[in-house]
């Protein structure tokens, strides 16, 4: 059955072109490079993740915090993607540090060029030899996710200056998507609680650590909608800097920042973003730290897969791909919506038919689109997975021993 295409903006371009993403001559760019060229010469599925468009978000995102006129230094939270290459043109990149979360995130950031100092560590359930193995580079900043962390690490390195991990209860996420909500209704493992602020200072008094950073991340994917409540988070948690003993120094919003994934989403604005936290942080001497992950990689990458074969089932096509959610496992996992794109332009009245884009596991959940509005896609023919340069890559699995993907960084050809 043809069904109109819905997902167009005014101009009759698709929702997700824009400057270095698009059709040209026929095929689909990113960065001035063909897809379907480069899907040919890696012979398989293929991550591509454009370096000039990371590069412009991070520009944009710091651009946006010097004209609020905060005192703030960007940690890019290396878990959404840690390809090498990436990591070492970061670390080139002036005043970006990194967010870490594992002693082996913080090996590559070092082995890639990241100094101690430009490096903060929020743990989740370390070890004692985990914490051992931080503690082994000296200067670099740990925030504490819970009391256990707090008291291990007292134990462990008596005297430091250390950052909470605290959880106020307001949670923030794509589409109030609850499973992306770190800190709201439910109860998650992370942070410190409010009625455990006490505590926190017992622990720290006895350990003679000062508490000096407030770290936060409240949930992933946040647009504009949601800057009400991230205003509500950091006033709450600056109220429970007031419960600490030390001298609050440095606030930590963490990430979260989210990019659009449908053609309803409207892109974050920065300015308005900054404004929220520029207010909230005026005349407290505080330094603001954000660790951006998904906002600076997710739409710089793209994973290109093969179709193999097709079917109709219920009314709707099903197309098949040469690759499945294990390469790329947030819209299964998360439910995040993902837009399949044939590499191949649409011709002029051209139908597009209900479609839905499926995987190559054996796995229920293995869908990457349901009910899209595609053109035909031959067998053979690449197609390719828009916005999955983040929790993409980092997140892929052997599932099925069908886990092989090359991963490549493009690099400038055009300006994006
Ligand atoms: C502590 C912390 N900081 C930063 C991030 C990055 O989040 P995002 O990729 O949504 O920006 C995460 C993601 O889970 C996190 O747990």
């Amino acid at each position: 059955m043809a069904v109109p295409e819905t997902a167009k903006s005014p101009d009759g371009r698709a929702w997700w072109t824009r400057a270095d993403l698009g059709f040209r001559h026929g095929q689909l760019e990113l960065s001035g490079r063909v897809l379907a060229e480069l899907h040919r010469a890696a012979g398989g599925p293929l991550h591509v993740l454009s370096w000039p468009r990371v590069r412009a978000k991070l520009a944009a995102l710091r651009g946006s915090l010097e004209a609020a006129g905060l005192d703030a230094r960007i940690l890019y939270a290396m878990k959404a993607n840690r390809l090498e290459p990436l990591l070492t043109a970061l670390a080139l990149e002036d005043g970006c540090g990194i967010d870490a979360c594992s002693p082996g995130e913080v090996a590559l950031a070092r082995a890639c060029g990241f100094a101690p100092e430009a490096i903060s560590v929020t743990l989740c359930a370390p070890s004692d030899a985990d914490l051992r193995a931080l503690l082994a580079h000296a200067g670099l900043w740990i925030n504490c996710d819970g009391l256990g962390v707090l008291e291990r690490v007292g134990r462990l390195s008596p005297g430091r200056a250390v950052g909470l991990r605290v959880n106020p209860g307001i949670g923030l996420g794509y589409g109030d998507n609850p499973a992306l909500d770190y800190a709201g209704g439910r109860t998650t493992k992370f942070g410190v609680l409010p009625e455990q602020i006490e505590t926190a200072c017992a622990i720290a008094r006895r350990h003679r650590l000062a508490i000096t950073t407030l770290h936060v991340h409240a949930g992933c994917g946040y647009l504009n909608d949601q800057l009400d409540r991230l205003d509500q988070l950091v006033a709450a948690v600056l109220d429970l800097g007031g419960a600490l003993e030390a001298p609050l120094e440095r606030i930590n919003i963490g990430g979260g920042l989210g990019v659009p994934l449908t053609p309803g989403d409207r892109p974050l604005e920065l300015s308005a973003w900054a404004a929220v936290l520029a207010q909230r942080l005026a005349g407290r001497g505080l330094r603001l730290e954000v660790e951006p992950g998904a906002y600076l990689v997710q739409d710089a990458g793209v994973l290109v897969l093969q179709a193999v074969g097709s079917d109709w089932r219920g009314g709707r096509r099903v197309v098949y791909l040469d690759g499945g959610f294990n390469l790329a496992p947030e819209p299964a996992f998360y439910g995040l919506p993902c837009q399949p794109v044939r590499c191949r332009a649409l011709e002029p009245d051209e139908p597009l038919y209900t479609t839905d884009v499926a995987g190559n596991i054996n796995e229920a959940l293995d869908l990457w689109a349901s009910q899209q509005p595609l053109p035909e896609i031959r067998d053979g023919e690449s197609v390719a997975l828009l916005n999955v340069g983040a929790y993409g890559a980092a997140m892929a699995s052997d599932h099925c021993r069908r886990g092989a993907f090359s991963h490549w960084l493009l690099t400038a050809r055009s300006a994006s």
